[in-house]
């Protein structure tokens, strides 16, 4: 596939998410982590006319020079822009119009891909498709947020989020790896984030890692052994959470008439005991894992042992802090804040997930959010 190609397909498949809803789906806010659909098709818009139309494309001219201060998400070096949490206040632009920009922009790009370009720009293309691929996935979680806090919980879509259950040997549920010195880090042609990059040597000691991962059924246990009411499983900031926002499941969890049902994008189902647990925060797998008597894995120890399990349903809480790689490399401009700023205060996630765009997917990505957050695909493998 060209580039063109490659454009067209992630455009469309942001459309196909978004086909199943109605207008008013596209508007709402509920929380502030969650973003309206029409603000994720308007600010992966605008990330290609900010830093590939106007800057690069002659004679380009802008769809709406008012849409920069609606579609920003976060880079101070492209200006003043609304504050995240009142996103789902703007009943304009739009839905409409902002399918029209999208369109606009479509022409634009579709113009500029044609032309002869440099390494640089094409660079900046692509990581545009993957800051899209990023939000596909957002959107996703968006709307299962939305829609799964509605009283109704109307499903988005016929079929369910239940995938082929992996078989392996229970009589060897742990990889063993041993002591030594490896290598963390991507290094290729293909793209990468530029907090994956600068390979380097990593020491490790002697470690196991779960070949799969926590179930349902095994965090039900947990549940009902008490896990949440005693605080000796607890870090101090998640047994504070658990008590504030009085947490008693993982998201989206409902025990109705004495059985407990989940929300899927399929809508409310029975809990399914053999599905990989969805849905919790790194408190809650920490927690998990003291229960346990072990551990989760470090970011570096899931990369070393990945290539031995099956991963991909669920992003994975590692225990490590998101911090920069040494030699760590900001670019310059607007660019470089896509990144870096955001390394302080988050844990990283490894893996993918069921609603990972295709071909987003790498053994060395670093996915990373507050420990409180769980809206996301977010599941638990233990290490010890
Ligand atoms: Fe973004």
């Amino acid at each position: 596939m060209n580039l063109s190609e490659k454009y067209q397909s992630v455009r469309e498949y942001t459309k196909a998410i978004c086909q199943p809803l109605q207008t008013e789906d596209y508007v709402v806010q509920p929380v502030a982590d969650v973003s309206p659909p029409k603000w994720h098709i308007g600010h992966t818009t605008w990330f290609f006319e900010t830093f590939i139309l106007k800057p690069y494309l002659k004679d380009y001219k802008e769809f709406d020079p008012s849409f920069n201060y609606v579609f920003n998400s976060y880079y101070e070096t492209v200006g003043a822009r609304v504050i995240r949490t009142d996103r789902g206040n703007l009943s304009r632009p739009t839905v409409e119009e902002i399918y029209k920009y999208r369109k606009y922009v479509d022409a634009a790009m579709n113009e500029f891909l044609q032309q002869n370009l440099s390494k640089e720009i094409r660079e900046i293309v692509v990581l545009g498709l993957n800051h899209e691929q990023q939000h596909q996935e957002l959107l996703l979680t968006d709307i299962k947020y939305i829609l799964g806090n509605n009283p109704l919980f109307p499903a988005y879509q016929s079929s369910s989020e239940q995938a082929n259950h992996e078989d392996f040997d229970s009589k060897n549920p742990f990889i063993q790896v041993a002591e030594g010195i490896y290598e963390i880090g991507y290094e290729g042609n293909e793209f990468c984030f530029d907090n994956e990059l600068q390979k380097h040597p990593v020491f490790l000691t002697d470690f196991k890692i779960a070949k799969k991962l926590v179930s349902n059924g095994e965090y039900l246990e947990f549940m009902n052994s008490g896990g949440y009411k005693n605080f000796n499983y607890w870090l101090a900031d998640g047994w504070e959470w658990v008590k504030a926002n009085r947490v008693e499941g993982p998201m989206y969890w409902h025990l109705i008439n004495g059985e407990w049902h989940y929300y899927t994008l399929g809508g409310l189902q029975l809990l399914d005991l053999n599905e990989p647990v969805c849905h919790v925060s790194y408190y809650e797998a920490n927690a998990f894992a003291e229960w346990k008597q072990m551990r989760l894995p470090t970011e570096f120890e899931w990369e070393i042992a990945a290539n031995h399990f099956n991963w991909g349903r669920r992003w994975e809480w590692t225990e490590s802090a998101y911090l920069p790689y040494p030699g760590f490399l900001k670019a310059p401009g607007a660019i470089g804040e896509y990144n870096g700023k955001f390394m302080v205060n988050q844990m990283v996630l490894r893996g993918a997930s069921d609603v990972t765009s295709p071909g987003h997917t790498r053994i060395t990505y670093r996915n990373f959010f507050q420990p409180n957050l769980r809206w996301q695909y977010t599941g638990i493998r233990l290490a010890q």
